[in-house]
């Protein structure tokens, strides 16, 4: 899993490469770890839980790792941290590479445990993810023969993993991100990301229709989405309008498109977040944040880590202004949900300069409780509005 991590180069040439804050500026240390931030504990008087906040709007979830990474969220955060949420979806543990990473042979455990987890505690599962390029095992796409061979081996392939997974958990996850980041960063030629095992075996976009169809069948009454960054994009949600449009996802089952949310201090702007929500809810269409987290540097490639205390403010006010956007639509949003709890364990320290690397860490604080498992002022701003 960890090699296929490696390779995941998340281009985010679009708007995350718009230059937002000159972090370097407020360098303290050229060491990727920087030295304790002085940031004052935030006093919380009431000690409402988010999700009890946000009772009639949406509810809230987080990515959570079920003993991967060396991290299990439950044991780690307790469940007095995870209380706060009612909603949570596996970070890696049901992505492809991992439940099933050879053929027909299923690591069942740790995404049976996150579900047991959810269950016991009254949680909402979100299903992450069936179809996507990364984190999925070449033997899925079959690379020998013809074309039309090659796509009706992939096909039989696709439809054997969702049979299964989906089938396995059908009562207990409510929805599925079917198909993830299949459509382009830039206008090449092609809406669709080409650059993928499901593209190629297939020979086109029909692959995405299969996924629908099979997860649709699978577990009839799962919302089904489709998921994708910078959605936020004029162009690239024009793009992902033109599949939906083209595709007829429809009629394939499509229910909502999640917006993953990895957004960063400036980017994007709120009415751009609003525009996006409000074209796909007038495609009769549900939304839902998936993956929010802040980034706190420019996605400079620099390595130059900077202390919390230089951004707790901005991320502070910049968390205020996304969750007043997202209760203003909560009846366009059905869910919002967080990459991640603490900022002990986030993707982010792994994202530099667009891509995800996997033995490099440049300390970030995307989250709403700090690398310490404390609440941040930010949790605050979220949950007191
Ligand atoms: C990330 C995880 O957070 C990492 O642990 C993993 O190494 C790579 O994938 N978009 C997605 C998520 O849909 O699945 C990705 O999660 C982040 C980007």
């Amino acid at each position: 899993m960890k090699s296929q991590a490696q390779t995941i180069s998340l281009t985010r040439t679009i708007g995350l490469t718009i230059a937002v804050l000159s972090i370097s500026a407020l360098s303290l240390s050229a060491c990727a770890q920087p030295t304790a931030a002085t940031v004052a504990p935030v006093v919380d008087t009431k000690n409402t839980l988010l999700k009890d906040a946000y009772q009639g709007y949406f509810p809230i979830g987080a990515a959570v790792a079920a003993n991967e990474y060396g991290l299990d969220s439950f044991t780690s955060y307790g469940d007095g941290i995870m209380s706060n949420f009612n909603s949570i979806v596996a970070e890696n543990c049901m992505k492809p590479g991992v439940i099933q990473p050879t053929e027909g042979s299923f690591a069942w455990t740790y995404a049976d445990n996150l579900v047991a987890y959810a269950v016991a505690h009254g949680m909402t599962v979100r299903g992450h993810v069936l179809v996507w390029h990364s984190q999925t095992p070449e033997w899925m796409f079959s690379q020998t023969g013809t074309q039309e061979e090659r796509k009706t081996a992939t096909r039989a392939k696709m439809k054997s993993h969702i049979d299964a997974v989906v089938g396995r958990y059908k009562n207990n996850v409510y929805c599925w991100d079917v198909v993830n980041e299949a459509i382009s960063d830039s206008d090449s030629g092609s809406i669709y990301r080409t650059v993928s095992g499901w593209f190629t075996s297939y020979g086109d976009a029909s692959f995405i229709q299969d996924a629908f169809d099979f997860a649709n069948a699978a577990a009839p009454t799962a919302k089904l989405f489709y998921n994708d960054y910078s959605v936020v994009n004029s162009a690239k949600r024009a793009r992902i309008v033109k599949m939906i449009n083209d595709l007829n996802l429809k009629s394939h089952g499509l229910d909502g498109v999640g917006m993953q949310a990895h957004w960063s201090l400036s980017w994007p702007s709120i009415q751009d977040i609003q525009t996006t929500i409000d074209t796909f809810h007038d495609m009769g269409l549900d939304v839902q944040i998936t993956e929010l987290d802040i980034d706190c540097y420019s996605n400079s490639a620099s390595m130059n880590a900077i202390p919390y205390s230089a951004v707790a403010d901005a991320l502070t006010a910049r968390y205020a202004a996304i969750f007043k956007c997202l209760r203003d639509n909560k009846d366009k949003i059905s869910a919002v949900t967080l990459w991640g709890v603490a900022d002990d364990h986030t993707w982010l320290d792994h994202m530099i300069g667009g891509s995800y690397k996997n033995d490099v860490t440049r300390k970030n604080y995307p989250l709403l409780f700090d690398a310490n498992k404390q609440k941040k002022a930010a949790y605050l701003s979220v949950r007191d509005f």
